[in-house]
């Protein structure tokens, strides 16, 4: 059974994760150990019941002589009060001490994969399943609580009382009772761990499924409008439902299998428990024991017992949890692509030149999309890339921005590879204005904000001023303050452009990237921000893609990319003259813009 799924991980405890979570409890190591010592003296207390009770017991007990004074015992009575009481007491201050350390764990590795996933490649981003990721990370952290929680409070104490009881036994009642309880808590271990492996197959298929039916649910509801456009109600509700249908069928075996576990401890444990109710009966019968043996050896028994039943449950959900926090770290494990080298310095512009040499790209090896892309855009200068949809111009943007490496070339800017400097400083150079814009599901003004965090409300309304958002807001009812919705689904597509066109304006970097920055808006709306971008881009570097020859032919430079190749480039004029691509090209809009409106 176990040869099929090795790979597994928690196939077996992997005790190498607490190493690793050590690191996030470290801060608390104080903390740790008063709250070792406070479990400590709660077992201490539980484990002196078991002997007031058999003095108690015994003390009252006139057959065996031992008539007990009235002082004494109401001083049992009274050590029992106080043992009773500080085994409860000494529970709660551990639970107490030890709360910080989980949730500070909990949040120093949540804070940790977040910003890990962060750092992760858009590629990794494009391939993620938002739901399920959000799912394991969950998961992973919750683990983390689980496992410190239980390992403290329930594995660590019960070896404790184990090892208390069986001594006891042993010294006070000889070996019979140690061997029992010795040889029960083994038999127990032993099957619980067998049959609790047996069992994993079904907690993974149970947790699959619940990942593949929450995946397909955020899928399907981030789809909304596509579903709705057709009509496809009834066939993701039946998709959703093949996918809970699994999920029903998992449970039950995982129920089932439950069944078969739980029975089969709480079989082992009866034998244990009979056997030993047996002998100590015996042994009262024949005078060996005295009454108050008896109480204090089923005492213990109960107590001994009890957390035993619940360990199998621990072990379980240990495990489960053991295997949560083992993908969490696989995916701290994940290393990014785009990585700073050891010694990156911050990228220093000064004039913001910016040189392609001989770039070539594939995002695929089989499929190259940039190949040996040359050109330079000297400071202050506007250049254009324009091209066919899929001709590799976004691409350019991306490597640009170091989404992604080139597989062969540089890209530098002021003489500085983009390669060889932080990530943060490149950035912060770099200004994109993208072609589809995403927003927080946050308020207009907020969303604007974003460019420059902290910006003062002046800077805010002069960036909206520049956007001509000013008449958009305007209409609003609530104004800026207006949410724009997930993703800013409220927003139109023009809005949502010019939205993206205020935070670079706030944010003004050195140089500024326009991909197709104004294709969603009408002719006349794109005139006037061209002209708000003419005035902002006068003292910048500017690379503009774009998609309406139109509004680049006042560009010093205008490249044409043909796939993923520059074919021609040159000002507008010299194109034209040269009338090879871009001048058929811009034959054809032409005519189309003669024939009617745009689009
Ligand atoms: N992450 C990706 N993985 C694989 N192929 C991609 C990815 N992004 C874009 N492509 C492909 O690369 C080509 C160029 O894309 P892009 O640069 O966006 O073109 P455009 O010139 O229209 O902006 C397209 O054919 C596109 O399908
Ligand atoms: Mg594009």
């Amino acid at each position: 059974m176990r040869g099929g799924n090795t790979a597994e991980p928690g196939q077996t405890l992997n005790w190498s994760i607490l190493l690793r979570l050590w690191p996030y409890l470290h801060d608390h190591r104080r903390r740790i150990a008063l709250a070792l010592v406070c479990l400590l003296l709660a077992k201490g207390a539980v484990l002196i019941i078991p002997f007031i009770m058999k003095h108690l017991v015994d003390g009252m007990n006139l057959q065996a002589g031992a008539q007990l004074a009235g002082l004494l015992a109401l001083g049992l009575v009274l050590a029992y009060g106080l043992a009773r009481f500080s085994s409860v007491l000494f529970g709660e201050l551990r639970d107490t001490l030890f709360g910080r350390v989980t949730e500070r764990a909990m949040r120093k590795l949540g804070l940790k994969v977040f910003r890990h996933v962060h750092a992760l490649d858009l590629d990794f981003h494009l391939q993620r399943r938002t739901g399920g990721l959000a799912r394991d990370i969950e998961r992973g952290t919750s683990g983390v609580s689980f496992l410190l929680r239980f390992m403290v409070f329930n594995i660590v104490p019960t070896l404790f009382e184990i090892a208390a009881v069986v001594s006891v036994f042993l010294i006070a009642y000889g070996a019979s009772y140690a061997l029992v309880t010795l040889a029960s808590v083994l038999a127990y271990g032993w099957f619980s761990f067998g049959a609790t492996e047996w069992r994993t197959r079904f907690v993974r298929e149970m947790n699959e499924a619940d990942s593949a039916s929450n995946t397909r649910a955020v899928d399907s509801l981030l789809n909304f409008e596509t579903v709705k456009y057709f009509g496809n109600e009834d066939f993701e509700a039946h998709r959703y439902d093949e996918d809970l249908q699994r999920w029903e069928m998992a449970r039950r075996k995982n129920r089932l299998s439950l069944f078969g576990l739980n029975g089969g401890q709480a079989l082992i444990i009866a034998v244990a428990q009979t056997s030993m109710i047996g002998l100590a009966v015996y042994q009262v019968r024949a005078g060996i024991l005295t009454l108050g043996d008896f109480i204090l050896i089923s005492q213990y028994m109960i107590q001994l017992f009890m957390p035993l039943g619940f360990l199998g449950f621990v072990y379980r959900e240990m495990k489960g949890a053991m295997a949560n926090i083992e993908k969490l770290f696989a995916l701290l494990d994940v290393r990014p692509q785009v990585t700073e080298r050891e010694a990156a310095a911050e990228l220093i512009v000064e004039d913001a030149a910016i040189r392609f040499d001989n770039v070539s790209f594939a995002y695929q090896a089989q499929r190259p999309i940039l190949q040996g892309v040359s050109f330079t855009v000297l400071p202050g200068q506007k250049v254009a890339v324009v091209g066919a949809s899929g001709a590799g111009k976004s691409t350019l943007v991306k490597l640009l921005f170091r989404f992604y490496d080139p597989t062969a070339g540089s890209i530098a800017i002021d003489g500085q590879d983009i390669a060889g400097v932080t990530l943060q400083s490149l950035r912060r150079a770099v200004g994109i204005v993208p072609q589809d814009t995403v927003l927080f599901n946050d308020t207009l003004l907020e969303n604007v904000r974003y460019g420059k965090p902290g910006a003062a409300d002046s800077e805010v309304t002069e960036a909206i001023r520049m956007a001509h958002l000013e008449e958009f807001l305007a209409q609003l009812p609530e104004g800026g303050e207006t949410r724009v919705g997930e993703r800013g689904l409220k927003l139109s597509g023009g809005e949502k452009q010019r939205v993206s066109i205020a935070r670079t304006v706030l944010k003004r970097p050195p140089i500024l990237v326009f991909d197709e920055a104004t294709s969603s808006l009408d002719s006349r709306s794109e005139q006037s921000i061209l002209s708000a971008l003419r005035e902002i881009a006068r003292h910048h570097t500017s690379l503009v893609i774009a998609h309406r020859l139109s509004t680049v032919v006042d560009a010093d430079r205008i490249l044409v990319l043909h796939h993923g190749r520059i074919v021609e480039q040159g000002a507008h004029r010299e194109l034209l003259a040269l009338d090879g691509h871009y001048a058929a090209l811009w034959r054809a809009q032409q005519d189309e813009q003669a024939r009617g409106p745009d689009q």
